[in-house]
């Protein structure tokens, strides 16, 4: 087994996001995730992604239960030592040095983790190469990965694509992908922190540079307008439009998650005349009223 620590409001979503990649989880405790496979290098590469491992705490890699911790067998190699739930750290570190445990936070060559889980005890060692640690690297704007997550769950392809960002500014989607596409087309009357040899800007609305955008061939069109998903479709409709992917923010101001689906399902219903393909996910750096539109227009 493998367990998770993250943040409650996120568990849903970590249910979902695996179960897409074909591993069954739930929560078994508040905030407290159990992945339901021992293939670790599967999980370490969904979770090492930085979209993902940002609200991930911490990992534990579990597959032997014992009934006590007595029972487990001396390791002769230095060890970092971790436990769930953390108020059974102490006692279980006591014990373990009691018996003669070579027992290290920084310089160890293995990974002991211990959770208590169901009233059961469970226990796994893993190499520290694979000890899962945080990335944390600044980026402009949190939107950077919601298109990064977006890119890798619809396996969108980038390279040579023009792709066209409404609503670019700060400019968290463009710093991702000015990377991995040939050139961007960023629109926003704020401005834009972020340059490139294949970015262009134009420091306006969209309604009010059409004909202009509309000379580049773009075959994305990526929007994060903040207005309701009406309006801004509308200006969609503008553009060269036709059998372009469109990813775009739904923002829905401040209601109840009933309320949002039911919005959901009424949007997908009228991008029927419009669009196939279409999908809504519920990324992991979507706020609570967000939801992510993917979705390819006729
Ligand atoms: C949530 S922010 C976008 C964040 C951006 N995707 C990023 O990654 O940094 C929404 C942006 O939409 C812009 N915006 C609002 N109305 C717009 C319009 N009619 N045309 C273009 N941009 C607009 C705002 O100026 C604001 O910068």
């Amino acid at each position: 087994m493998i367990y998770l620590i993250i943040p409650q409001k996120y568990s849903s979503r970590f249910v979902e996001y695996f179960k897409k990649n074909q591993v069954d989880a739930k929560e078994v405790e508040e905030c407290f995730l159990e992945l339901d496979t021992n293939d670790y290098a599967l999980v370490n590469n969904l979770i090492s992604k930085d979209f993902v491992s940002r609200y991930i705490s911490r990992m534990f890699f579990v597959d032997k239960k014992i009934t006590n911790i007595d029972e487990l067998q001396k390791i002769n190699k230095k060890i970092r030592i971790q436990v769930y739930p953390k108020i059974q750290e102490n006692k279980v570190l006591e014990k373990l040095e009691e018996r003669g445990f070579d027992l290290s936070p920084t310089e160890f060559e293995e990974v002991l983790s211990v959770v208590y889980v169901n009233d059961q005890c469970y226990y796994g060692l893993l190499n520290k190469k694979h000890y899962f640690r945080k990335i944390h690297e600044k980026k402009i704007a949190r939107a950077y990965y919601k298109i990064k997550q977006l890119v890798f769950e619809k396996q969108i392809k980038l390279d040579n694509k023009v792709v066209l960002d409404v609503g670019a500014a700060p400019g968290g989607w463009s710093e991702y992908l000015k990377d991995h596409v040939e050139k961007i087309v960023a629109v926003d009357p704020a401005q834009l922190k972020i340059e490139g040899d294949n970015i262009v800007y134009f420091k306006n609305k969209i309604e009010d540079v059409i004909s202009e955008v509309n000379n580049y061939n773009y075959e994305i069109i990526i929007c994060d307008v903040n207005d309701v998903f009406y309006s801004v479709f509308n200006n969609i409709l503008k553009l060269n439009y036709k059998n372009k992917q469109l990813i775009m923010t739904l923002k829905f101001s401040k209601k109840s998650l009933k309320k949002i689906n039911q919005d959901v399902e009424e949007i997908k219903e009228f991008l029927k005349m419009y669009a196939k393909d279409v999908e809504i996910l519920f990324l992991f750096a979507n706020t609570k009223f967000e939801r992510t539109l993917f979705c390819v227009l006729n």
